[in-house]
């Protein structure tokens, strides 16, 4: 069992996740991937559903076979059924050479309809009958072509709230939703962001040629309290421009944007919701955190700033459970 799991974690190196919910994610795209289900991936923005498809499509037996992607939101219907069905010369004004679409060009390998939500009445009807019937004809042609495709299918959107409003059709949305991935947005599996920190401040590094190797354990803190509206893209983000502005090898508190790193403060300040008391704990938290690594957890030098004794400081760190750096200015997220 035990190596099973490690054999899982290392197949999926490039997605970062121990959490159960992403195990859950692991081991289902295990059990699909070589299968030729239809798969839908549900999640926030930024969950990584682009992600899980690529690892579904290169753990089937179509990895040698393209996959290709297709945005459902980003083109307008008749451009989107050429993209897709491909299309005959002289078919509509501009379409000079007989042109394969995306599920030719996909022929035996994978194709990923992103944001399927978006899709017009006209295209979900369009977009049925291939997955019925495997076979469609390009726009102008009169030849039926077959479509040996698998299709993974992603939206972040409700599908049962758009079939029920009637904005999405019922038989499409059945046809799709055999085998629902759903991606859980990171604010409910916090225990993943140290190691997606890490995962992203090495890749930075690398891709910057910045020496940057760890996070403070202040900064750490802080990232690991945000909510991640944006989910992981966001992290993504926010580590990338850490590691671009650090002056140090540590990530700190300041590299930090201000709505992350102090974001009670600042959406106290917007909302009125908190008593006083649970309000100035925050503040007090990330003010002492942040005073902490400007002094380089030198905590006499800290209290002295923060007029207090540092036993003081030292008692406050140990009430929040937060371990000072043994003598060190930061510590490595690594664990
Ligand atoms: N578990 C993860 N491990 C490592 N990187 C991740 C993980 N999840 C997401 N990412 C990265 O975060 C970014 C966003 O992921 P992705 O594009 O797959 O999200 P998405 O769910 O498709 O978002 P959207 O709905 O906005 O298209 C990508 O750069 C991806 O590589
Ligand atoms: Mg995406």
């Amino acid at each position: 069992m035990l190596k099973r799991t490690l054999g899982m974690t290392h197949q999926f190196s490039n997605i970062i996740g121990r959490s159960e919910s992403m195990l859950g994610v692991f081991k289902m795209i295990e059990t699909v991937a070589r299968t030729n289900s239809t798969i839908l991936l549900t999640g926030e923005s930024g969950t990584g559903k682009g992600l899980v498809a690529q690892a579904v499509h290169f753990h089937s037996l179509r990895r040698d076979k393209p996959m290709v992607s297709l945005n459902c939101g980003a083109l307008p219907e008749n451009l989107l059924e050429s993209e897709l069905f491909g299309h005959m010369r002289g078919a509509f004004t501009g379409a000079d050479s007989n042109k394969k679409g995306l599920l030719e060009v996909a022929e035996r390998g994978t194709v990923f309809l992103d944001e399927i939500g978006e899709m017009s009445g006209v295209m979900q009807v369009k977009l049925l009958r291939v997955l019925q019937e495997r076979r469609f004809r390009r726009v102008g042609g009169l030849e039926e072509v077959q479509a040996d495709i698998r299709v993974i299918a992603a939206t972040n959107q409700d599908l049962t709230r758009l079939v029920a409003e009637g904005r999405f059709r019922e038989d499409l949305f059945y046809r799709i939703n055999v085998i629902p991935i759903s991606l859980p947005p990171l604010r409910e599996r916090r225990e993943d962001i140290p190691r997606l920190v890490e995962h992203f401040i090495r890749r930075f590094a690398r891709e910057c040629r910045r020496d940057v190797r760890g996070v403070s354990v202040g900064a750490l803190d802080a990232l690991t309290r945000y909510g991640w509206p944006g989910n992981v893209r966001e992290l993504e983000n926010v580590i990338y421009r850490a590691v671009v502005l650090a002056r140090e090898p540590v990530v700190h508190l300041q590299d930090v944007p201000l709505d992350v790193a102090m974001p009670e403060t600042v959406s106290l300040l917007s909302q009125d919701a908190l008593p006083l008391r649970e309000a100035c704990d925050q503040f007090e938290r990330q003010y002492v955190l942040r005073t902490l690594e400007r002094a380089h957890w030198n905590v006499s030098r800290a209290g002295r700033v923060l007029g207090v004794h540092r036993n003081t400081v030292l008692a406050k760190l140990a009430a929040w459970g937060i371990h000072r750096p043994g003598g060190m200015e930061g510590k490595s997220a690594t664990q």
